[in-house]
Parts: structure tokens; sequence; C-alpha cells
């Protein structure tokens, strides 16, 4: 018989599975919750990892895949406080990273800088156990190594490489540093 903890959790697990099925959305794992609820929008695909959690309680996080596009966040992903990633074509979003406060990640420039110009969309990746930290930008393009750091308030545009910490804008590589490949930033 499973004990009184076990029945809370797993009722609290099915209200969040109906909440996000209300919303028209079916995710295999459903994401945890903490504070306000994520505005998760467009026509493409969002996809969660098991353990991905929300944490917002003053700005609601939101994510949103334009029609054909996929937002790929994988296990283990934390997302605080009003961030906010849109995908055009493809984000995709390594397990154990760390998502700062008000921090945004796009894959497109959204409007064109002169006439006739065709709006940037190139796909984004971020690697596993990355600390986005608060406020910074990602934008189309960017291709984040594993285990890397990007300083608060910085904007990525390019390649960051992997256990390098980047800071300011257009963000440059401070310092590298060594972790084994399994490490998980706490
Ligand atoms: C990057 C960070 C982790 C510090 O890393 P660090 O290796 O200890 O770096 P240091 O503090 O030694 O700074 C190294 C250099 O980078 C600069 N730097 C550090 N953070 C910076 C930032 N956010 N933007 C611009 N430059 C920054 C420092 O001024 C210093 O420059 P200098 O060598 O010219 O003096 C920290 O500054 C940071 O941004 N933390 C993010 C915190 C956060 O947003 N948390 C969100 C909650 S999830």
């Amino acid at each position: 018989m499973a004990s009184p903890v076990a029945l809370l959790r797993s009722l609290v697990r099915l209200a969040r599975r109906l909440r996000f099925r209300l919303e028209g959305r079916a995710f295999t794992h459903v994401p945890g919750v903490m504070g306000r609820w994520p505005q998760l929008a467009g026509a493409g695909t969002l996809s969660f990892g098991p353990g991905v959690v929300f944490r917002s309680f003053r700005t609601p996080v939101r994510l949103e895949a334009g029609h054909g596009a996929e937002l790929a966040v994988g296990p283990n992903v934390f997302i605080n406080d009003g961030v906010n990633i849109y995908a055009a074509r493809h984000v995709s979003i390594g397990e154990h990273t760390k998502i700062g406060d008000g921090a945004m990640v796009y894959d497109t420039d959204f409007h064109p800088v002169s006439p006739g110009q065709i709006i940037p969309v190139e796909p984004v990746t971020i690697g596993r156990n990355v600390w986005i930290g608060a406020r910074a930008m990602v934008l189309a393009g960017a291709q984040v190594g594993d285990h890397a750091v990007i300083a608060a308030g910085s904007v990525v545009r390019g390649n960051v490489p992997a256990r390098a910490i980047v800071a300011g804008s257009p963000a440059k590589v401070i310092r590298t540093f060594d972790c084994p490949d399994d490490w998980v930033r706490p």
C-alpha cells in the first residue's frame, strides 16, 4: 500500500498532467512547476525529458515553438523565473542545464536589419550541464558546449567551447576549467 506522501505526490503529478492536457498539451514527461504556471505556446513541438523543473514566482516562464519548429528540453533541466525561449526551427537544451532568471534563447532574429534581407533563423544547441546566468541572451546559431558557463547578462552568438566561461557582449571566453564528463553542477 502506497504511503500518504507517495499518494500525495501521485495526485500532484496527475493534477499537473491534467492541467497541461486542458491546455491541449500532452507530454511523455510532465515538468515540475514551482510557483507560476509556464506559458507554453506555438503550433510547433515542445518536448521535455524527465525531471524538468520550472520555477517562477514573479514573471512567468515562456516557451514557444513556431509552426513546424521543435524545442527540446532535456532531462533535469532547471528553468528559472522569467526565462523566454523561442524556437523558429530548432532549439535543444541538454540534460542538467540551468537557465537563470530572465535569460533568453532565440534561434531567430525575428526582424530583418534592412529591406529585402532574409530574417536569420539558425538552430541553437545548448549542451549538457550548461549554466546560463541571469539575463543572458543566447542568439540564433549559438552552439554551447557541455559544462560551459554563460556569465550573467552576456550575449552569445556563435560557439561557446565546452568547459569555458564566457562573459560580456559579445561574450568572450574568460577562462576554461576541468570537470569529469558526467559532472552535474549543483
Ligand atoms: C561568470 C561568473 C560565474 C564568475 O566566474 P569567475 O570565473 O569566478 O569570474 P571572475 O569573477 O573571476 O571574473 C573574471 C573576469 O570576468 C569578468 N566577469 C565576470 N562576470 C561577468 C559578467 N557577468 N559580465 C561581464 N564580465 C564578467 C570579471 O569582471 C573579470 O574581469 P577582469 O578579469 O577584467 O577583472 C559570475 O560572474 C556570473 O556571471 N555568475 C552568474 C550568476 C547568475 O546569474 N546566477 C543566476 C541564478 S541561476
